[in-house]
């Protein structure tokens, strides 16, 4: 990365200020909560990093008005910090932080910037409209970083810490430093760092590990001697950031807080780059499950969490598998006889949690054809959905359909319809028609009209399978050159008259856009998904590609 910072008379030398005297544990302990702008001893801030890090994962990127929408839920949800993107690496990322920044008031709205001029101002602008913000800025500290992807020494890394905290200090008084690669670098060096950067003005002090490598006693001690060596350490928050590459960073998290951290970084459902981050929901659940070994809160509304993993899930077409931790399709199912039997005497044989405090309700209201809109609409709320009007409508249609198609509509009918609602929002190229002729016999044939920019048109084109075919339609009528790397069709509950869920994902010139749609007709479902993807993958084109500026 070039240097473009312009104040070379900047010097590591302005930078020994400390604060003098060390305290003593539970003093400091409660310095660092108080830090936390008047929040308690024993409050986790939950920053979420869904929209900055968890769309950094590939195939896992969200439009604008998808973002907005997780950033609602992430609001409503409680969660302290919403890190909404990475402003100066896109065009999409700019608007989306700029977009939540002006409508999220409740969550203090965070924009990634590295330790560089161009990142920081860009970071600011997009943040303007937001009543609470924060800069989060960051640099490789460790010896593999700074050597291979910064080529910096130690006393350049140092000197851009100085320069990109005060930079960040002229727009908000809320600023993050991060030591990207933390759990790697040379403990003298990152403490020096950290008491720069608190010395600068940083008021949240960032440790993450990056490469998911740490163990978390391991974790929990570079924890603890950051606090004893670090002498103005109470006057920051300490955070960390745990990847997921051992599947560790939700136990490397807890242990964090347990040695003296109070803010963790973290996304819905796990998602983020390579194997992920620290799941929000899990570090939630634990902390609220296991009070007797985390006697600390969070401000999480628990309740909200499975329609955020719903959320997640529907946007980026991640499917979350079903043995996951909390918000797995099995994480409440219990199968074996014994299982039952222990449940129905006494749910805690064999559950820890409650699946209401999770927002998973066990509902007598059956729905069908003669179901009302009122009934619906109350279903959806029971399922944490709450549509505006027109979209309530449209799901309502919709519903009207599939139930004229299938007799038993079941909950995960409606949440695939209302998710297929939430990916059609606002699309550029919808789904008009299809007819597919196909058999033992035939050359597969589909039919196919599409409605582009408002205007219906259609084409047929021949395939090697009945798939292949509408795919092919497709590209007839919207020309492009994306490959696919993914197509995968699950049932969403069974039978023979089930619904299809298909994911597709594109990709064309290192963009990645994933689409997912359900319907009684796979190849309907395989269509829509497709034109998802699609829709996606072009309102990506001509902006800046993601690895232009990964970090
Ligand atoms: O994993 C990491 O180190 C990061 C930083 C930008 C905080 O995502
Ligand atoms: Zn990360």
């Amino acid at each position: 990365m070039p240097n473009n910072f312009e104040s070379p008379e900047m010097t590591t030398t302005r930078t020994t200020t400390t604060v003098a005297g060390s305290t003593s544990e539970a003093q400091q302990l409660r310095s660092v909560a108080a830090a936390a702008s008047g929040t308690p001893d024993d409050h986790i801030i939950i920053f979420d990093t869904t929209l900055r890090d968890g769309e950094q994962s590939p195939g896992c990127s969200m439009s604008t008005p998808e973002k907005i929408q997780v950033a609602e839920l992430l609001e409503q949800m409680g969660v302290d910090v919403i890190e909404a993107g990475f402003p100066i690496a896109s065009e999409g990322d700019f608007e989306a932080v700029s977009k939540i920044a002006a409508r999220v008031k409740e969550s203090v709205v965070c924009g990634l910037a590295r330790a560089a001029i161009g990142d920081i101002d860009r970071a600011a602008e997009a943040l303007r409209p937001a009543e609470r913000k924060r800069i989060h800025t960051f640099i490789g500290t460790s010896p593999l970083h700074r050597e291979f992807q910064l080529q910096l020494d130690q006393d350049q890394v140092h000197e851009r810490v100085i320069q990109s905290v005060e930079r960040a200090r002229r727009y908000t008084d809320d600023v993050e430093w991060s030591a990207m690669d933390a759990s790697r670098t040379e403990h003298d060096f990152l403490f020096r760092c950290i008491e720069t950067a608190i010395a600068c003005g940083a008021t949240t002090i960032n440790i993450p590990d990056t490469v998911g490598y740490a163990y978390p006693e391991e974790f929990a001690d570079l924890i603890t001697k950051i606090r004893n060596s670090v002498p103005n350490i109470d006057k920051a928050v300490l955070s960390v950031h745990c990847h997921n590459d051992l599947g560790l960073a939700v136990a490397n998290s807890l242990r964090a807080v347990q040695a003296g951290a109070r803010q963790i970084e973290c996304t819905i459902n796990g998602i983020g780059e390579r194997a992920g981050n620290c799941a929000l929901e899990e570090v939630v659940m634990a902390v609220k499950t296991r009070h007797d070994q985390l006697p600390f809160q969070s401000r999480i509304d628990s309740r909200k969490i499975m329609a955020a993993s719903r959320l997640v899930s529907a946007i980026t077409g991640f499917n979350v598998q079903p043995n996951k931790a909390i918000v797995g399709a099995n994480a409440f199912a219990h199968e074996s006889g014994i299982h039952q039997d222990g449940m129905l005497k006494n749910a805690q044989t064999y559950e820890i949690m409650r699946p209401e405090d999770i927002g998973l309700v066990k509902s007598n209201l059956v729905m069908g054809k003669h179901s009302g809109r009122h009934a619906f609409k109350t279903k959806l709320k029971e399922l944490g959905y709450e549509l505006g009007d027109n979209a309530l409508e449209d799901a309502f249609v919709r519903f009207k359909a599939l139930a004229d198609k299938k007799k038993e509509i079941f909950d995960e009918d409606l949440i695939a319809l209302v998710d297929n609602e939430i990916a059609s929002a606002d699309q550029k190229i919808r789904f008009v028609r299809l007819d597919v002729h196909c058999g033992s016999h035939v050359t597969p044939k589909a039919e196919l009209t599409l409605a582009i920019d408002g205007v219906e048109q259609a084409a047929s084109a021949t395939g090697d399978g009945p798939v292949d075919a509408t795919f092919k339609a497709i590209r007839a009528l919207y020309p492009h050159a994306a490959e696919l790397p993914l197509f995968q069709i699950h049932a969403v509950t069974e039978g023979t008259d089930a619904q299809a869920i298909v994911t597709v994902r594109l990709e064309e010139d290192g963009r990645t856009a994933t689409g997912q749609s359900a319907d009684t007709d796979t190849l309907v479902a395989s269509a829509q998904a497709y034109i998802g993807a699609l829709n996606k993958l072009v309102t990506k084109r001509g902006r800046t590609a993601p690895n232009a500026v990964a970090v």
